[in-house]
């Protein structure tokens, strides 16, 4: 009995190092199972048109993350959503004149993927970025719901802080979307003097978002006093990185969140925060940059159209994940525009 416990402290000991260091969580794998679990063919190269002009190069030869020319963009990269992830990097290049200037910036907190980025997207600009899950695991409530999300739902908090210093603005997008449209008229969109560009949805209730006691507790709800807060989806977003570095906006939804946990003013996860303090002080960004929803609402099976409008961004948010229906065969209709981009499985 006592040489289990004693194994059991061990064991138990050997997963804290794991989880408290990203360096060894490749341990955790079998040497070939990280490969076999993910399989993604090569994608096509791409090249940059003759009108993009070259990139600098730091002193290494390596492309230098601090080139004012190169168009940031971030996305997570977590075992569930790798397929869609990959889709969404895939679409940017496809749609983009100077896909040779893109900079990825890949945000992680489990599995060490990097491997398999490069080996699909071999001249792909990235770079990975450790998220820590205990940066946000105290600062989530433990309701049931929010028990079921993904600590790096909350990495977008913290761009400002994991991005280096040099880069002034980025792209944040989420896992489940493709870009149908050059990224660079995305990218140099004005925010004027705004921290946040976004599609702002003005007519969605936007009481719904908080709490009864949210509302009638005024030491919450005049933060909105001055403002005229509309709904926005937080997947589709221009951050002006210098402007929250200097208003340390990380700190202040941190705040929201703390509060969350003594007074549950909401009920989603990661979005009311960043409602909290943006909502009414958003740059709107044109609608056709996030066609949204196409995920389905909560009942099983339901499909989506499109919002009327030009379309540059198609976004599975909901429920439904199209690689998800596509497998099952029973995808809904505009699963097949996901589809193209798809580079999951062997070659046919
Ligand atoms: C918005 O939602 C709240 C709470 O659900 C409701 O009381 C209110 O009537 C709604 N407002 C509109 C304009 O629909």
């Amino acid at each position: 009995m006592l040489w289990i416990m004693r194994f059991s402290g061990f064991f138990s000991a050997a997963m804290a190092m794991v989880v408290l260091s990203p360096s060894l969580q490749s341990f955790q794998m079998p040497p070939t199972g990280s490969e076999n679990r993910f399989s993604f063919r090569k994608a096509a190269a791409f090249r940059n048109a003759d009108e993009c002009g070259s990139n600098q190069r730091g002193v290494s030869g390596e492309p230098s993350v601090c080139d004012p020319s190169l168009v940031h963009v971030a996305i997570t990269l977590d075992v569930e959503y790798l397929r869609g992830s990959i889709a969404a990097v895939h679409s940017i290049l496809q749609h983009s004149s100077c896909p040779e200037s893109i900079f990825f910036h890949f945000l992680v907190s489990e599995t060490n993927l990097e491997s398999l980025v490069q080996s699909t997207f071999p001249q792909l600009k990235f770079k990975v970025y450790y998220f820590d899950p205990k940066i946000v695991r105290n600062l989530i409530s433990t309701s049931v719901r929010q028990a079921l999300e993904q600590p790096l739902n909350y990495a977008r908090n913290y761009l400002a802080d994991l991005l280096e210093g040099c880069v002034r603005r980025v792209i944040y997008l989420d896992s489940d979307l493709v870009v149908v449209d050059d990224i660079s008229k995305l990218w140099t969109t004005s925010l004027g003097s705004r921290t946040i560009g976004a599609p702002e949805y003005c007519h969605a209730n936007f009481t719904t978002y908080f709490t009864a006691g949210f509302w009638s507790d005024k030491r919450f709800s005049a933060t909105f006093a001055r403002r005229k807060p509309c709904y926005f989806n937080t997947g589709v977003m221009v951050i002006d990185l210098v402007k929250w570095r200097k208003a340390r906006y990380t700190k202040r939804i941190e705040r929201w969140m703390e509060i969350q946990k003594s007074d549950r003013i909401y009920e989603l996860g990661s979005l009311p925060p960043f409602l909290l303090v943006f909502a009414g002080h958003v740059a709107p960004i044109e609608h056709r940059w996030n066609q949204h929803g196409l995920g389905g609402d909560n009942v099983r099976g339901s499909c989506r159209d499109l919002h009327p409008g030009p379309v540059s961004l198609l976004h599975w948010s909901g429920s439904g994940k199209p690689w998800l229906r596509l497998d099952s065969k029973r995808p809904c209709p505009l699963d097949a525009l996901w589809a193209p981009y798809d580079l999951y499985g062997h070659s046919p």
